[in-house]
């Protein structure tokens, strides 16, 4: 209550204000104002460049190669021009033969689509025919088909995709499109590409390359050494209906997020590998299949064909996690020139997979053959159907109160004789079930053998 009368007198005390002072203090209080306003807008601004500043590091740190390579600044499209090779993602152990001139693909448009097209020739004798990609631009698919006519070469077309005018290879800077070699006699394709300095230019460049094989001879199918994919980044691959027309000693097709189908293909060994997406297909081999991918199903027929000369066992590896693999595998033994046997053979199919069903089926195999079957998973059924030919042991795992069915099929003697099929069980327990199966006599009981283990999930066994 004291402030208020202390400071009534002080008022008081001063004498009304003369015009003069009235307008001091006008100007004084708009003296004021101006320095207010300008504040504010050093302040705004000081924000601002703040602001840029930030955005501009955080552009920075999401194109990292800006750092490394300050001389690719923003509108300086020609300092691509002067890009030696290593720029590119090539491997030490390639060396480039030749690389595409962009002005000389035929280029056809639509629509801002623009496919530029180059045909590379490699020998279809080479100890090894390759592909690969690599860089961030490595996008697309890859064919392998065969032609109707006989040719010295296997024809590598690749038709690269942009969006742009047909006249406007800027982004195609980006991309090298190159013949390439490894060791004598290991001739390739190769895709590389380099980062693009602006993210603005998204030209969705994609690559669709189809390998054609030439015809075999008149009554032999063609043989290829060994044909080999590397694509890094996101590539599909299809195969056409081979099986009957083509053999490969090798073949190795290795993408990445995309799937990989196969019509059909007959191959000594065969290694088939994805990651995030399924695999599809036919295959027929002699010595071994290996199927991988992840987080993706594999769907394969498999026919195995083993030489009853060899003491080798013909093999299958199937593994993926979070999805199914489903198998259908035919067994067969074979004699010189393929000549199908009805006896004897040796086989051996792994499936590996984690929260992901497994399902085997074996619709068809040789009497007296010699099966291994492992399969694993966990937290995911598995379900086998052997053939009525299978003699041998089996061993199941699973959690105790899960079920473990192992039951056998109804099925004359295959070899005629009038035998009887038998189940023997050595243990049950909690976890485990453990017995054999054979006919006649125990003279088969331990020839071959199947072991499935899972977790949380039942199994099905079928012999
Ligand atoms: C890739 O090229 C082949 C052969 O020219 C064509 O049949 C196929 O449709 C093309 N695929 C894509 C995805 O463009
Ligand atoms: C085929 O070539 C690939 C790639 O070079 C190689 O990994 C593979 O071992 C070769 N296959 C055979 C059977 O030589
Ligand atoms: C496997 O072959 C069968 C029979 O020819 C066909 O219907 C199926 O589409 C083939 N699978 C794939 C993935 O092409
Ligand atoms: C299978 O093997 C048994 C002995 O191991 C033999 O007696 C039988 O003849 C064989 N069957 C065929 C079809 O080879």
């Amino acid at each position: 209550m004291n402030a208020q009368p202390e400071k009534t007198p002080l008022l008081a005390l001063n004498s009304p204000p003369t015009p003069e002072e009235q307008e001091q203090e006008r100007s004084r209080r708009r003296s004021q104002r101006r320095k207010r306003v300008i504040g504010h807008i050093v302040a705004i601004l000081a924000i601002y460049f703040v602001i840029t500043r930030v955005l501009y590091d955080l552009s920075l740190f999401q194109q990292p190669h800006r750092r490394h390579h300050p001389h690719w600044n923003d509108g300086q499209w020609a300092s691509f021009n002067q890009l030696d090779t290593s720029e590119y993602p090539i491997p030490p152990d390639l060396t480039v033969a030749e690389c595409a001139d962009w002005n000389e693909g035929r280029v056809t448009s639509l629509d801002g689509h623009v496919n530029v097209q180059h045909v590379f020739r490699l020998p279809i004798s080479s100890s090894l025919l390759f592909l690969t990609a690599r860089g961030p631009l490595s996008v697309g698919n890859v064919n392998i088909v065969q032609s109707d006519s006989e040719d010295e070469s296997a024809i590598v077309t690749v038709v690269t995709h942009y969006d742009g005018d047909s006249d406007d290879f800027d982004s195609l800077r980006l991309v090298k499109l190159c013949r390439v070699v490894a060791d004598e006699d290991e001739n390739g394709v190769g895709i590389f590409s380099a980062r693009p300095h602006h993210r603005r230019h998204d030209y969705h460049i994609r690559f669709n390359v189809t390998v054609t094989l030439p015809k075999g001879s008149e009554h032999s199918p063609l043989v290829v050494s060994n044909l080999s994919t590397k694509m890094d980044g996101v590539f599909s691959h299809y195969v056409e209906d081979l099986a009957d027309s083509v053999f490969f000693n090798s073949i190795n097709l290795a993408g990445a997020l995309r799937p990989i189908q196969v019509r059909s293909l007959k191959a000594g060994t065969a290694s088939i590998g994805t990651a995030n997406s399924p695999i599809e297909g036919n295959f027929t081999v002699t010595k071994s299949l290996k199927l991988k991918t992840a987080n993706a199903h594999i769907d394969a027929s498999v026919k195995m064909l083993n030489k009853r000369s060899g003491d080798h066992k013909t093999n299958l590896v199937m593994e993926t996690v979070n999805s199914p693999i489903e198998a259908s595998v035919s067994l067969l033994s074979v004699g010189p020139e393929d000549i199908e046997l009805t006896s004897n053979g040796a086989f051996s199919i792994k499936a590996r997979n984690a929260r992901g069903s497994v399902k085997l089926a074996f619709p068809t195999a040789p009497v007296n053959s010699t099966v291994i079957v492992d399969a694993k998973t966990a937290l995911s059924p598995i379900n086998v159907n052997m053939h009525k030919t299978f003699e041998g042991s089996f061993a199941i795992r699973s959690t105790p109160l899960d079920k473990k069915d192992v039951t056998k099929q109804e099925a004359a003697d295959p070899e005629g004789k009038g035998r009887k099929r038998s189940l023997v069980f050595d243990s049950v327990n909690g976890g485990s079930v453990d017995g054999r199966v054979f006919w006649g006599d125990e003279q088969g009981k331990g020839r071959g053998s199947i072991k499935l283990e899972t977790a949380m999930s039942p199994i099905v066994l079928v012999v």
